[in-house]
């Protein structure tokens, strides 16, 4: 069983849109992620159908997967971009985002990245302390220009999501506490320099339900409400907290099914004037991406069956660090090798280095593995740990590959390292 239409056994072998699986391993080595242009383009219809003749931006929260291939695509799609640091505003500015649709979210804003915004002219800067609001209206000044400016406001609530993934809980590092809200926002109004426009909130990833969304909405509309009283009047609410995706039985909820109620909620309070802006990352990319791996043993012992592949922790983060689960798929299932229940591990000198486990297939050693759903949060999170190169990235069209990503040469690897000039 599949989780996208764009991965899926045609003949008895798993394709990539048009394209066997097995070819491209073949012309781009493994372990190589594959993502699918027609799921992209899919995913993003969800969103656009939803926001069809609503206010409502949709800035892709683009830590999910940052290649500026697929960041293109969503910019000709029409999206704008969640950033979190510099390094976001350059990949997005190269793939040609319009700044106008850009806004800045993160709790350590460096003041080198708030002047690259300002240079850029960003649509917003989601700031998340008092310290943070402080040393942007100084740039700002500095730079003689305003800053846009919206609050992170932590709604406290729970999105019942892995706790590493939940952000919206008072324990969490991020954003100011709603109570301690409106002191702040009265701060921002005293600087010239600043400009005070929205209101915003994250509260988690892979969110599987309403609820949250409409506590979280529910209190950011009081406080708009309460805030306006005061005379100082908002023009967005940015509705952050990433709409989950299908890894395995989830059943997630679409765009339409979250933005149907918000809207329903925001005529019903008088709140039609508003924009929403939403950040979604995983559920733009996730399940558009595999990660395409080969056996290279098989290792079987008293208490476990291991197959050891050539994809590893430093590839695929998620099952190491979060014990996520990932669906996978042989490229080419045989039914002539013994079936047993295996743990799929990579190379790493880790036992935390697995990419899914207890997972009942009939495989052979040199047989193609398809991690599924590993387009969001995998390249992303990628690292050259144990020294490995990263993977390439391949984009499919129909019948055509494009490389977006070269595989990384062994010498990339300490290119920019130096040997001491000392004996
Ligand atoms: N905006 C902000 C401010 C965020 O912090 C995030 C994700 C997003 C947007 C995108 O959220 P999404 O739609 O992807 O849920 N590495 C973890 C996910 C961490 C998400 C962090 N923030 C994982 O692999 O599950």
């Amino acid at each position: 069983m599949t989780v996208s239409p764009q991965f899926e056994y045609k003949n008895g072998i798993l394709h990539a849109e048009d394209i066997p699986l097995y070819e491209l391993a073949e012309r781009y080595a493994t372990p190589l992620y594959v993502y699918s242009r027609q799921a992209l383009r899919q995913a993003w219809e969800r969103y656009a159908q939803a926001i069809m003749g609503r206010n409502v931006l949709v800035c892709y929260g683009m830590k999910a997967n940052s290649n500026l291939a697929v960041l293109q695509e969503f910019q000709r799609l029409g999206a704008g971009f969640d950033i979190v640091s510099g390094g976001e505003l350059a990949r997005a500015l190269k793939a040609g985002a319009q700044p106008e649709l850009i806004v800045f979210s993160g709790v350590g804003k460096q003041a080198w990245e708030i002047r690259a915004a300002l240079t850029a002219g960003i649509k917003c800067f989601n700031v998340e302390s008092s310290a943070e609001l402080e040393r942007l209206a100084d740039i700002a000044h500095e730079m003689g220009v305003r800053a846009p400016v919206s609050l992170r406001v932590n709604p406290d609530v729970d999105a019942h999501t892995h706790p590493y993934i939940s952000t919206g809980l008072k324990e969490n590092k991020f954003g100011i506490a709603i109570e301690a809200a409106p002191a702040l926002y009265h701060q921002a109004m005293q600087y010239p320099s600043l400009e005070v426009i929205g209101v915003d909130c994250h509260i988690g990833s892979q969110i599987l339900e309403i609820a949250p969304y409409l506590d979280a909405l529910d209190k950011l509309l009081t406080l708009i409400t309460h805030l306006a009283e005061q005379g100082i009047v908002l023009k967005h609410l940015d509705l952050g907290g990433g709409l989950g995706i299908r890894y395995t039985d989830e059943t997630p909820l679409t765009p339409s099914e979250l933005l149907d109620p918000v809207f329903e909620v925001l005529n019903a309070r008088g709140f039609g004037h508003l924009q929403i802006i939403l950040e979604p990352g995983r559920s733009l990319v996730g399940n558009a991406g595999i990660l395409l791996t080969r056996i290279e043993y098989l290792k079987h012992t008293e208490v476990r069956d291991f197959a050891i592949v050539d994809a590893a922790m430093n590839d695929l983060m998620r099952p190491a660090l979060y014990e996520a689960w990932h669906d996978v798929e042989p490229v080419e299932p045989h039914h002539n090798a013994p079936t047993r229940t295996y743990d799929i591990v990579g190379p790493i000198c880790e036992s935390g280095d697995w990419l899914a486990r207890g997972r009942t297939l009939a495989l052979e050693q040199g047989d193609l593995l398809a991690i599924m759903s590993a387009g969001a949060y995998a390249f992303s999170m990628a690292s050259q740990y144990n020294t490995r190169p990263r993977a390439a990235e391949v984009l499919v069209d129909g019948a055509r590959a494009h490389l977006i990503r070269s595989r990384e040469r062994l010498q990339d690897l300490y290119a920019s390292e130096h040997l001491l000039d000392t004996v």
